[in-house]
């Protein structure tokens, strides 16, 4: 209950809806239970007086309250069907934005498949909640609790019979919902499971198949689709074992019931009509008792799903951004920004992964490194060292967990981040595309860049290549961009990352995938960019060192040396041997 409470924000603009939808279900019940008392009065009436026009217009009233009953079940299907589609749609819409808001370090740490899992099959259950179960929770026990009432007030005893089934009844029903509930979720929480390893091998075919894996892979997937299985079975088994006995110990009561019933009638201590008026009554509850079962089921699917769905509602978000600081009295730009601080300045800066084992040292330990405007600096360092993570700070895709990073001066959590964002832009170590244009993926670089600003960064990242595509930069690059090669893939970030103009540049080895030849014209095309930005370059290769004016060696979580390529080649011996390799290590 406590977890389904919580759809009540997604609920609520359907409210209206759902309390029309619970009165026609309700009013549908009540027809339905006022056909055995005309029953009743045609037994008792025309049957017994042998007045045959009455037994047709009997019969006529039955007919009508008969579709008057299936009219309002109708209307209870098309009342809801609209607003549950969108209640589901907003909540999906919900999960999406809060996923897109949700820290890196989040992402990092959920698989996609639960994601998926959650963001569709999850939500599918609570609609399906909403559709039924909510409305006919309320509607069958309303019918049920009329229905006694209609049973004991026509002939007590026999009412009383048929209510002995209900304590054992509710005893099964709370001792099922317990053990339902927790297979449930572990039914979702493995569809999840499932889901990860079919994304993750949709995308990884190329290394299942490079390495023949298709046979472990298909077991792996065969093991987790019978875990599924066994929990889908256990699922079944308790409901069918439910669903028996909610069956079975009312047509009991009912049998007992019928044979006193028919001894009362004998004995003259009751009419036929109070007989058949009881009996039809007592098999118009049949369904809303049976169906308690399945209710059940469906609920406690949903509230799992719930649950499931509002961890990720309720994971963390990324702390708000600051309130802007008052513009300073003496109408200097941030009042504190001396020559200094222009730039981009790293001070005492540390970082650990929030997942780290304990023990585990933080991956930076106090960074200092200042680029001076305009300045180009590489970041060297072994391959591990933090130089990815290092440039994860500045754009906050992590936050630093000590220590100050400023822009001019300016703190960059002070920053709202969509400004930061804005100043800073990055070339990832992975050049991710997304299905889309090859100029679309080039834009997403600069809100409101057009045609002139696209040309000029293809040209800056030597992407030329996209002209010649069928559709010349309106070519479809497929999913992730697996459809053009590693290097082509490359420039199109870089053109990304360049196609703002952006104040801040930071490019994670930019060139790694490509041949010395375009390496050295996207150099000299990157000279010009990197001559009006600030930029932070992550180098492997002297090439792309000599990009940059000056050069910071990465080491033990800390810049160990900064200086010229020159100076550092000659006076660090970790340097050297990062740009030389061992053979030559002094
Ligand atoms: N998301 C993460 N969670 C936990 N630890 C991580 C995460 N990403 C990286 N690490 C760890 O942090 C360290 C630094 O990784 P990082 O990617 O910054 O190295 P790098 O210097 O960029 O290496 P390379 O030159 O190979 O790109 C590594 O030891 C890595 O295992
Ligand atoms: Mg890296």
């Amino acid at each position: 209950m406590r977890s389904l409470a919580r759809l009540w924000p997604y609920v609520r603009p359907v409210r209206g809806t759902l309390l029309v939808a619970a009165l026609a279900a309700v009013l549908a019940s009540c027809f339905g239970l006022v056909i055995p008392l005309a029953l009743k009065w045609i037994v008792d009436g025309p049957v017994a007086d042998r007045d045959p026009p009455g037994v047709w217009l009997g019969g006529l009233v039955v007919a009508l309250l008969g579709v008057a009953e299936a009219g309002l079940a109708g209307v209870r299907r098309v009342v809801l069907a609209g607003p549950l589609a969108g209640v589901e749609a907003e909540m999906r819409s919900a999960f999406y934005r809060r996923l897109q808001r949700l820290p890196v370090s989040f992402h990092d740490r959920w698989p996609s498949g639960q994601l998926l899992s959650r963001a569709t099959a999850d939500l599918m259950l609570v609609r399906v909640f909403l559709a039924f179960p909510l409305t006919f929770l309320l509607v069958n026990g309303v019918t049920i609790v009329m229905g006694f009432a209609v049973l004991l007030l026509q002939e007590w005893t026999l009412g009383l019979v048929l209510l002995a089934p209900v304590v054992p009844l509710i005893v099964l029903c709370s001792l099922f919902e317990e053990r339902y509930s927790r297979a449930a979720r572990t039914s979702q929480d493995r569809v999840g499971d499932l889901t990860t390893i079919v994304e993750e091998s949709v995308l990884g075919i190329r290394v299942i198949k490079g390495f023949g894996r298709h046979r472990a892979q298909e077991q792996a997937f065969a093991r987790q689709s019978a875990l599924l299985r066994e929990s889908e079975l256990r699922k079944a088994s308790l409901l069918g074992r439910l669903w028996g006995l909610v069956t079975a110990l009312p047509e009991l009561a009912i049998g007992a019931a019928l044979v006193l019933g028919v001894v009362q009638v004998a004995d003259g201590g009751l009419t036929a009509g109070t007989l058949v008026a009881f009996l039809s009554t007592a098999l118009a509850l049949r369904w809303p008792v049976e169906s308690i079962g399945f209710l059940l089921a469906v609920t406690n699917d949903a509230a799992a799903a719930t649950d499931r769905f509002f961890e990720v509602m309720d994971a963390p978000q990324a702390p708000p951004d600051a309130a802007p600081e008052p513009a300073p009295a003496d109408g200097s730009r941030t009042g504190r920004a001396t020559v200094r601080d222009r730039g981009l300045r790293l001070a005492g800066v540390e970082f650990r992964y929030p997942d780290a084992p304990a023990a585990a040292p933080p991956v930076l330990r106090g960074v200092d490194l200042h680029i001076r405007p305009g300045e180009t600096m590489a970041l060297v360092g072994t391959t591990g060292c933090g130089k990815t993570t290092l440039t994860a700070l500045i754009p906050r895709l992590h936050e630093a967990t000590a220590g100050r990073i400023t822009l001019d001066g300016q703190e960059i959590t002070a920053l709202p981040r969509a400004r930061l964002r804005e100043l800073v832009s990055v070339a990832f170590e992975e050049p991710t595309l997304f299905s889309a244009s090859a100029g679309e993926n080039v834009l997403m670089g600069a809100a409101g860049a057009g045609e002139a600003e696209l040309r000029r960064a293809l040209a800056v990242a030597q992407a030329g290549f996209v002209h010649s595509l069928p559709d010349g930069h309106r070519t479809q690059v497929g999913e992730l961009g697996l459809s053009l090669s590693g290097g082509q893939r490359q420039r199109l970030a870089l053109a990304r990352a360049v196609v703002g103009g952006p104040r801040y540049l930071i490019l994670d080895d930019p060139l790694s995938a490509l041949d010395v030849h375009t390496e050295a014209l996207v150099e000299s095309a990157l000279r010009e960019v990197l001559a009006t930005t600030t930029a932070l370059v992550v180098a492997h290769r002297p090439s792309t060192v000599l990009l940059a004016d000056r050069v910071a060696l990465l080491s033990g979580g800390r810049i160990t040396a900064v200086g010229t390529h020159h100076e550092l080649l000659h006076g660090n011996g970790e340097y050297a041997s990062l740009m030389s390799g061992p053979e030559r290590r002094p």
